[in-house]
């Protein structure tokens, strides 16, 4: 078969690709992987890179040039352009994990943030539709925004728009756009939602993740503050962040795509309470001087410290909605079929990722 994979070189999608010659190698005949360069170095060698790399599973390892030879690397500029490089080849699966994980409330952000997930998405589609056989998009768990209760798999009738940022609205106006698309031109879609992605549980190094965002964020900046300041955490006691690790995501998902499954979440079966879980961030980073209310903090309520004021004023902006949702039970039956999630203390869990990534100073893996 042959596949298509966007984003390869994030989070996710490095995880896909290890994923996908793990379990299928031998079904693989070709994976095309459209790659920008970065700071001078060249789509092909982004991937080499990564391929090469220390955090690359033994599989990949032992059997570099076998899996080298399936995969062609595609200058990302020609990504609009199929039949530059595809030829009359038709593609089984196209996996579109390339996304902009940008969770700003800022209403200037907006138009960067639906160019980058929902147009992107449409140019892609509209490009491919002559050649791809099923369409396999990666949104978020989050996509339904912030409605609170027991959340199934079916996102496409949850339009309450209660969206915390405009990146949740842009992945649901994608999926939106590809349910309805996909049925015109009769091509099956798959939508799978990871929640918010930790480090590896099951595949070494544990609790790797190449790039550190949500609440690695939070963890990061309270680990660089050296004020002596307190600081007032704005967040409730049932408040919960669903987080769920990597290498299980990618896992699913490669198990997920050849069945007739049309949306899943990728998520835990329970949140992660956000006061427990946030004390344990603290504790990692060594930060002592917190504490949580029930109060809105902002310019408008005033600020009680310098160190404060950056909170809201920075990671505090777009942190701030999760922090405050309405807590979710989640469908997770379907999921569960495929993959059982591991079983793993879930505050545990959190102190290991994050002491992995303090370890590694909260510095992201560049390919
Ligand atoms: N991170 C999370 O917690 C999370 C949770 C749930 C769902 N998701 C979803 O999972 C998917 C992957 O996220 P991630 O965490 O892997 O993100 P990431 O680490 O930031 O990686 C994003 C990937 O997309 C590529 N990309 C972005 N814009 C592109 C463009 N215009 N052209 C070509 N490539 C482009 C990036 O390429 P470069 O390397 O060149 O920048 C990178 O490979 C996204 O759709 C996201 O919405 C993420």
């Amino acid at each position: 078969m042959n596949i298509i994979l966007t984003g390869a070189t994030g989070t996710l999608g490095s995880k896909i690709l290890f994923s996908l010659f793990e379990q299928k190698f031998p079904s693989i005949e070709k994976v095309f992987l459209p790659i920008r360069s970065k700071n001078s170095i060249t789509p092909e060698e982004r991937i080499l890179k990564m391929l090469r790399s220390e955090y690359a599973p033994n599989f990949i390892k032992s059997n570099l040039q076998q899996i080298i030879d399936k995969i062609q690397v595609i200058d990302a500029t020609l990504l609009l352009n199929p039949k530059s490089f595809l030829g009359d080849v038709k593609i089984n699966f196209f996996i579109h994990s390339a996304g902009f994980v940008n969770l700003s409330t800022d209403i200037e952000a907006k138009e960067d943030i639906f160019k980058e997930n929902f147009e992107f998405t449409k140019d892609i589609f509209k490009a491919y539709s002559a050649y791809i056989k099923k369409f396999i998009y990666i949104s978020t768990a989050f996509a339904a925004g912030d409605i609170g209760g027991f959340l199934d798999n079916d996102y496409s009738t949850k339009d309450k728009g209660k969206y915390r940022n405009h990146y949740e609205a842009s992945k649901h106006a994608s999926e939106k756009y590809l349910l309805q698309a996909g049925k015109a031109q009769n091509i099956p879609i798959q939508i799978l939602r990871p929640s918010v992605l930790g480090g590896n549980i099951k595949d070494q190094p544990h609790f790797f993740i190449s790039k550190y965002m949500v609440f690695y964020l939070f963890a990061k900046f309270f680990h660089n503050s050296n004020s002596g300041d307190l600081i007032r955490i704005s967040t409730t006691e049932t408040a919960g962040l669903n987080i769920i690790p990597t290498d299980y995501a990618a896992k699913v998902i490669v198990k997920a795509m050849d069945r007739e499954i049309k949306q899943l979440n990728i998520v835990h079966s329970k949140e992660t309470n956000l006061m427990a879980g946030m004390s344990k961030i603290f504790d990692v980073v060594g930060f002592d001087n917190f504490s949580f209310t029930n109060e809105k903090i902002n310019a408008m309520t005033g600020f009680k410290s310098d160190l404060e004021k950056f909170y809201y004023e920075t990671i505090g902006i777009h942190l701030n909605p999760y922090l405050t949702s309405k807590p979710n039970q989640w469908d997770t039956s379907l999921l569960e079929s495929i993959m059982p999630i591991p079983s793993y203390d879930l505050e545990e869990y959190l102190i290991q990722t994050v002491s992995f990534a303090k370890s590694k100073k909260f510095r992201s893996q560049q390919w």
